[in-house]
């Protein structure tokens, strides 16, 4: 269909980082084509990661809560249930609304969308084999890779969605299972099984590592949630690995051991979710066909500007470096397109917030005390609890901290770290404080370094500015002025 004329940019993969990029491009005025196989736009994230993930989460909670929190609220409730079938379908409506609304925006912004599997015949060309039959090939000056990423397999369990499961099974099972191992205790892991033991199953997460949530969590953080998660039901074997496991049977046997080897044990499960991180996706795009190579870790390699070694060929999102985030892609595919467009771009990849939808949440953005440890950055921290908060206790939520990370010498916001209630929407003033460069106060009488003084002079101060009342956000609020001063209400 489209064999005839040449585009501006042709992109393979509709996901976020691809979306965006036809949107950005189609404003700019660019011939642009976007290519997806999997018959609906949005990607891993709108069909079955981000999107689906939070319907889930959010709509298991509401029922956990109502069986567990609403006495001391004066509510009485009786015979409740859960309908999984309807939780679902409300599911699917939020994920389809979404995705045929990305359709309409490319409608809207004169992007043409191509339903089918993409492939490099040469630098200029992707043939297409489309989901409606047949093939065509389309030529263009400029492509964006944005093909994603899937989950590890974990050698040994075969993935059938149904009892050995990744994140997509865990998005749709069809009754909710007795016992369920998690294998990998990272943002996946805690969010899915926070779903099924919230709606009755007895889920044990097993984690390599010594602490949940995966490096990136500061590790006190990463403490309190595991106390807090356990507490609502979740069992945690850390230090463990798991070796083997069986899915001949029945059920599906899952042999672990203590991560520096010794001690054996088998655990018995209905269902298993392997969760060990996902790795970029290029199954079938041709790359060998253009000579484009990945790294070990079989990400797509480029430069500052995305570019891989054929300059007009860029790749974004999943299937490159970085964190592998919703936001992320989307800030990629907006500077990947200007970069292309105007000859600049703009992602601070220090400034990019990592959220955990568990409850309460966990959400952080820069460093963290482990890491500023082991660079010997020397820094100051201050920390307020969401029990010495207004309206935590207003809401009977009172669980969890803030905490402020800040340079000993400047002041300056190094990192910022939060579990508890809308840590996820609060962490965006954190991040937009780490994004202008500034610090937890903004005053550096104490420094009797000049340029230091400077640098902590010219920065906005967190601590000094108002925040309303009563509002969780006097917590992050307190927590910065703790960093250098005692907070007022602990
Ligand atoms: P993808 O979204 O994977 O999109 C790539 C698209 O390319 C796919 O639709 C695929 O079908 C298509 N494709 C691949 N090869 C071809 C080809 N040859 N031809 C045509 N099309 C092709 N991130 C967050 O920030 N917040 C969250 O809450 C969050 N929750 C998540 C929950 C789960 C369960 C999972 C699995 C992930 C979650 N993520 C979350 C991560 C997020 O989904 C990804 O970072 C994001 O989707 C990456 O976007 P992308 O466009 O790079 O790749
Ligand atoms: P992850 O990298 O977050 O966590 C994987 C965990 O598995 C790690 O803690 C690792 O130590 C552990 N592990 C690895 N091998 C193991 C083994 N053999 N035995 C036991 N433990 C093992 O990966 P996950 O949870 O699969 O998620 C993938 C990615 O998806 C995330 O990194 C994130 O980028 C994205 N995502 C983001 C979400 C969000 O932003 N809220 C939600 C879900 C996914």
């Amino acid at each position: 269909a489209s064999d005839s004329e040449e585009k501006d940019l042709v992109i393979i993969g509709g996901g976020v980082a691809g979306y965006v990029a036809a949107i950005k491009a189609g404003q700019a005025g660019l011939k642009v084509a976007c290519i997806e196989k999997r018959g609906s736009l949005g990607g891993t994230c709108l069909n079955v990661g981000c999107i689906p993930s939070k319907s889930l989460l959010n709509n298991s909670h509401l029922y956990h809560q109502i069986l567990h929190d609403t006495k001391q609220r004066g509510i009485e409730v009786e015979g409740v249930s859960v309908n999984l079938k309807q939780m679902m379908k409300a599911k699917e409506t939020s994920v389809s609304g979404l995705t045929k609304g990305i359709e309409f925006l490319f409608k809207k912004n004169n992007v043409e969308y191509i339903k089918g599997t993409g492939a490099f015949q040469d630098e200029h060309t992707v043939a297409v084999n489309l989901i409606d039959g047949g093939e065509t090939t389309v030529r263009a000056k400029n492509i964006f890779i944005s093909t994603g990423s899937e989950a590890t397999p974990f050698p040994g369990l075969t993935i059938d969605e149904k009892k050995v499961i990744t994140s997509t099974g865990a998005i749709a099972l069809q009754e909710v299972p007795k016992k369920m191992v998690v294998i990998g205790g990272g943002i996946i892991g805690l969010e899915m099984g926070s779903v099924w033991s919230r709606l009755g199953a007895e889920v044990t997460v097993v984690e390599f590592l010594g602490q949940i949530g995966g490096p990136g969590m500061d590790a006190e953080i990463a403490k309190m949630t595991q106390k807090m998660l356990t507490k609502q039901g979740m069992k945690f074997k850390l230090n463990t690995k798991v070796t083997a496991g069986d899915d001949s049977g029945e059920g599906v046997k899952v042999n672990v051991e203590a991560a520096k080897g010794g001690k054996e044990e088998v655990l018995d499960a209905d269902v298993v979710l392997v969760a060990i991180g996902r790795r970029p996706y290029t199954a079938g795009l041709g790359l060998d066909n253009i000579g484009l190579e990945t790294d070990e870790r079989g990400r797509i390699v480029i430069d500052q500007e995305y570019r891989t070694k054929i300059p007009h060929i860029r790749a974004i999102g999943d299937v490159t470096f970085g964190p592998m985030l919703a936001h992320k892609a989307e800030e990629e595919a907006v500077a990947a397109v200007e970069y292309l467009t105007k000859g600049y771009g703009h992602v601070n990849y220090g400034a990019i917030p990592s959220v955990m939808y568990t409850h309460p949440e966990v959400a952080w953005v820069g460093q963290n005390e482990q890491e500023l440890k082991a660079a010997g950055v020397k820094y100051k921290v201050g920390t307020f609890p969401f029990s010495a908060n207004s309206r935590a206790k207003t809401n009977l939520d009172t669980e969890g901290i803030v905490k402020f990370i800040s340079d000993a010498n400047t002041d300056r916001i190094l990192g910022i770290h939060i579990v508890g209630p809308n840590a996820g929407e609060m962490i965006a003033e954190g991040t937009l404080a780490l994004e202008y460069g500034a610090s937890s106060e903004g005053k550096a009488d104490h420094s009797s370094n000049r340029l230091e003084k400077r640098e902590a002079d010219r920065a906005a101060d967190v601590a000094r500015t108002s925040h309303a009342h009563p509002t969780l956000s006097e917590a992050f609020k307190e927590a910065a002025m703790a960093t250098y001063d005692k907070a007022i209400h602990y």
